[in-house]
């Protein structure tokens, strides 16, 4: 039996099936014939959506040319302004008393903010930022931790035209700088800190560091004060948000700009050491993001809560907290600390307090509330959920079954939906009042996208087997490429199946006897760890800059809570091995890895090892570490090189394993 036939096998032991409940189906957004209107027009049928769920200032006639693959250009002739979509036409309607985000920091205190007053923030700091020189199709870079004012920036900057790229705050100053740099940012919006576990977590330090030798296009960097730490300051390049938004006007009207003009980058991990800059567009994008949003999630913009518990640093905050959420005119709850902080109940609290009712979050963290105790959970009131949706890796029917139980009341729907970064909204789910879900699956491509799962050679798979996910048409919220780099976009997801324009997702999957779909994983030196993306070769790379470091393999070894997690293999050099102890030795790379690129990619653990197992044209064998990461027998070693090093770190690996966390 091979890897992913065992793990489908276990994946399939739990065979429950939940139909919607007729109540739920009777009033849900998402109807049946959504199916039949996309597959008969698939065109058409976006269209429609994009003219139901959007204001277009000049609506378009065109909806999709793909006359130059695999460049897309979705409702090129309309013009829309993304922000005021998002904020000034819920105001005009009259829902400006709407609450947009009921905001609550770590520590208690907490803000709620009307669609009407979050429209007044982003025109003054729309003003500002122009004020700043910043024009359409300028870079923005944010820094920032989960408070109101990160939303604020990413919407002035989108309503004037500009292009954010939000660096996810745990990431180091390294990892800002190169990405402060890939896009040529000329401005930097950040926080003197933010709360984390109980104390103020700096970021201005970072941005300071990333921007230390002067010589980057950053002119100005704007600073929310959050944490209240001290900061240095760089007179003439920093500035307080708060004292600049006094200075400016109130008034700002949105201008209207190209379907296709660019809205942001969001940089993720690739196989390659350096991160990808995807680039997402406006129309297309918003489209997509709105109307996945409204039938995913059922959502009835003046009955729900909504909370999705990314930070607006990964693509699932950019789509799920941010645009899908303010273009349907939703009202959400944002939070800025840790699930656990101060205590194990805190996210059942703010459920409870809000009245959430619908929920969206990762595997992981359902996994580890599922190890810290259902009396948690059922100490607190969470009977406001009717929704409950799960993103970012595949989940364990366990996982899923214990999601809708204990969380759910037992009645809720669970909708699993897959996407990426690249993707920029969900493509598969089942949809909520219309499909049986399956416990363990993500099921089906939604209404107007086209999945194929495949052979290496394109050939779509029979029923019960696996193959590689691909998408078979263009959508309107897909990346439209890599910052700076066209011949890399073609080359990563185009390359593969290029005689037939297939677009190749990396992701391995499984379709069962229904015609559902099980997502199985990567197919390439991509982990996911906790539901976040990390490249093998960028943990190396970092690995080897170390000066104690001759040699580094890097793989995803599964976890119980957090999916994968990151086990590296190095190989001292010889010198230097002798005046550190293999746990020392350990120990510094790990710190050295969460400084290089952030906590995110520290690995669990580092073994030295003696040599790694590499064929005989030099290829480290990651397959087989990964099966002594994992405890397995070590698989079929004959093309190695030298068949006995396995046994050697195998050996190693068995004395010193589950040693170091
Ligand atoms: C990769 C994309 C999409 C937002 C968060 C991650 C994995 C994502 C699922 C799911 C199984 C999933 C895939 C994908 N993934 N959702 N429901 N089931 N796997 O975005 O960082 O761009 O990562 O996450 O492997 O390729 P991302």
């Amino acid at each position: 039996m091979t890897t992913s036939e065992q793990s489908i096998d276990s994946l399939l032991r739990e065979n429950r099936r939940f139909a919607p409940s007729p109540e739920f189906a009777a009033s849900a957004v998402a109807t049946p014939d959504l199916y039949e209107a996309a597959k008969t027009d698939r065109l058409g049928f976006w269209a429609e959506q994009s003219r139901n769920l959007l204001h277009w200032h000049q609506p378009f006639e065109q909806v999709l040319d793909w006359s130059n693959p695999p460049f897309a250009k979705w409702f090129a002739d309309g013009k829309l302004n993304v922000a005021y979509n998002c904020l000034d036409r819920h105001v005009e309607a009259g829902n400006g008393e709407r609450v947009a985000f009921h905001w609550e920091g770590e520590p208690g205190d907490t803000r709620t903010i009307t669609y009407a007053e979050l429209t007044a923030d982003v025109k003054r700091a729309a003003n500002l930022l122009l004020g700043l020189g910043i024009r359409a199709g300028d870079r923005v870079a944010i820094y920032m931790p989960m408070i109101p004012e990160t939303v604020v920036a990413m919407l002035a900057v989108a309503r004037i035209g500009a292009v954010h790229s939000v660096v996810f705050g745990g990431f180091s100053a390294e990892s800002l700088r190169a990405r402060i740099d890939d896009a040529a940012a000329k401005l930097v919006i950040t926080a003197d800190g933010g709360y984390r576990r109980g104390s103020v977590a700096p970021l201005k330090p970072a941005v300071d560091a990333a921007l230390k030798d002067g010589k980057s296009t950053v002119q100005h960097v704007l600073v929310v004060r959050r944490g209240e730490n001290d900061v240095e300051w760089t007179e003439g390049r920093d500035l307080w948000w708060h004292e600049e938004l006094g200075k400016v006007d109130a008034e700002h009207e949105a201008e209207a700009f190209e379907a296709e003009h660019p809205l942001y980058i969001l940089y993720t991990s690739g196989t390659t050491g350096k991160p990808k800059g995807i680039l997402h567009t406006s129309g297309g994008y918003l489209t997509q993001v709105a109307y996945t949003h409204r039938n995913v999630f059922d959502l009835k913009p003046e009955a729900d809560v909504y909370w999705c518990s990314a930070d607006v640093g990964w693509v699932t905050g950019h789509s799920y907290v941010v645009y899908g959420p303010l273009a349907n005119g939703a009202t959400s709850v944002i939070y800025e600390g840790t699930p656990d902080h101060p205590e194990p109940g805190r996210w059942w609290d703010l459920i409870e307090k809000y009245r959430v009712s619908i929920f969206y979050t990762a595997p992981t963290a359902i996994r580890s509330f599922m190890k810290a105790g259902r009396e948690i959970p059922l100490a607190r009131d969470l009977s406001s959920l009717r929704l409950l949706g799960s993103v970012g890796e595949p989940i364990n029917p366990e996982a899923w079954v214990w999601y809708r139980e204990i969380i759910g009341g037992g009645q809720t729907p669970v909708v699993d939906t897959w996407w990426q970064t690249e993707t920029g909204a969900i493509m598969i789910s089942a949809l909520p009042g219309v499909t049986e879900t399956k416990p363990g699956a993500a099921q089906v491509p939604l209404p107007g996208i086209s999945i194929g799962i495949v052979t290496d050679s394109g050939e779509p798979v029979p029923a019960g087997s696996g193959g590689l996910l691909v998408v078979t048409e263009p959508w309107p919220s897909m990346l439209r490429g890599i910052w700076g780099d066209p011949e890399r976009f073609k080359e990563t997801y185009w390359s593969k199946f290029a005689d037939r324009g297939y677009y190749f997702a990396g992701d391995g999957a499984h379709l069962d006897e229904d015609g559902d779909i099980w997502l199985l994983g990567r197919v390439d030196d991509v982990m996911n760890v906790s539901g976040h993306r990390l490249s093998t070769t960028e943990i190396e790379s970092s690995l080897v800059s170390h000066p104690i470091v001759a040699e580094a393999a890097v793989v995803g070894a599964s976890d119980e809570t957090t999916g994968q997690c990151v086990v590296a293999f190095v190989i001292l050099r010889a010198k230097k091995a002798k005046s550190v102890t293999p746990e020392e030795a350990s120990e510094k790379l790990r710190a050295h890895v969460a400084e290089q690129i952030g906590p995110i990619a520290k690995p669990k653990k580092v073994f030295v090892v003696p040599e790694l197992p590499k064929t005989r044209s030099g290829k480290i064998m990651r397959r087989l570490l990964r099966d002594v990461a994992e405890g397995r027998e070590v698989g079929d070693t004959t093309t190695l090189a030298d068949t006995s090093v396995m046994q050697v770190i195998a050996e190693g690996y068995r004395k010193r394993g589950g040693e170091e966390d």
